[in-house]
């Protein structure tokens, strides 16, 4: 009797337990294994395309700085590098075929010959040559009779939904000299000869001393592209802030230096309405101020 007691105490027994397995235990051990159903996680969100920190910056900041912050950024590097490390291949030579429009050009006010000054291949700066600068955008810096205009039309295109971004301005000579010799560097590594890569790098990095951004009155600046045609606020507005694109793409010959769509240099207003709008380069325009 007292068997079968036991026996019917120990069924119980057994059938608590499997019972408290089935509902506790097995729901715990397919967690571990199984995936849970439910709906799936959100997707993360799209990456933005301009950082949040840049989108929300003012477009002009922080006080004059007592120094330019070493080599003032980089000069933004050449669109398409040439490919493949080939030695014998020539370096692209410039094409354009320059044609001077004639006639007289608008001189510079009495007082305002300074934002003229041609700086080029053949004409270079004092080593030591540094303007009085202000601040244009974050720790980039122009000299102070073009940058209240560079500041003004960044900030106006901001008031109108574009971007602008300063990658570099004033640079003095040193600073000029690391980027030439980064960029050169940069085409020995891809394989040019030492000839190459000093052709190749002198048509988008002025030799040191030879350099508009040395002068401080250049700078490389362009706008966010935000799919709605922004890219082109700089070169339809840009002149009536007295900048021209110094570096077009039909005045390589003259210039010497590949197109460059973010270098920008101050030549005052009306000079630089003129200038774009008669498709000259600065070469140009002071070759017919001379005979003007
Ligand atoms: N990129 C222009 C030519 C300069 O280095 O001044
Ligand atoms: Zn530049």
């Amino acid at each position: 009797m007292k068997r079968i007691f036991y026996l019917r105490l120990l069924l119980v027994a057994l059938f608590c337990l499997g019972t408290a397995l089935i509902l506790g235990l097995l729901p715990a051990l397919f967690d571990t294994v199984l995936p849970v159903a439910g709906p799936p996680a959100p997707a993360a969100p799209a990456a933005r395309e301009t950082p949040v920190a840049q989108k929300d910056l003012p477009p002009v900041s922080s006080p004059v700085p007592s120094a330019p912050e070493g080599p003032a950024s980089t000069e933004k590097a050449p669109p398409s590098a040439p490919e493949a490390p080939v030695s014998s291949r020539e370096p692209e030579p410039p094409s354009s075929t320059p044609e001077v429009p004639a006639g007289p050009v608008t001189p510079p006010k009495a007082g305002e010959e300074w934002a003229v000054r041609l700086v080029n291949w053949e004409n270079p700066l004092p080593m030591d040559y540094e303007p009085a600068y202000e601040v244009v955008q974050n720790r980039f810096v122009m000299d102070s009779r073009a940058a209240p205009a560079a500041r003004r039309m960044i900030a106006d295109a901001w008031a109108q939904g574009v971007t602008l971004v300063v990658n570099s301005a004033y640079r003095p000579y040193s600073a000029q000299q690391r980027v030439y010799d980064a960029q050169y560097q940069e085409y020995l590594a891809q394989g040019y000869s030492q000839q190459d890569a000093r052709l190749l790098t002198e048509s988008y990095v002025a030799v040191p001393g030879h350099s508009e951004h040395q002068l401080g009155l250049a700078m490389d600046i362009s706008a966010v592209d935000d799919g709605k045609g922004s890219e082109d606020w700089l070169s339809i507005h840009a002149p009536d802030y007295g900048f021209i694109l110094r570096y077009p793409a039909d005045k390589t010959e003259v210039t010497r230096t590949a197109y460059e769509s973010w270098h920008y240099r101050y030549v005052g207003t009306p000079i630089a309405r003129e200038i774009t709008d008669r498709g000259l380069c600065l070469e140009e325009y002071l070759e017919l101020l001379e005979v003007s």
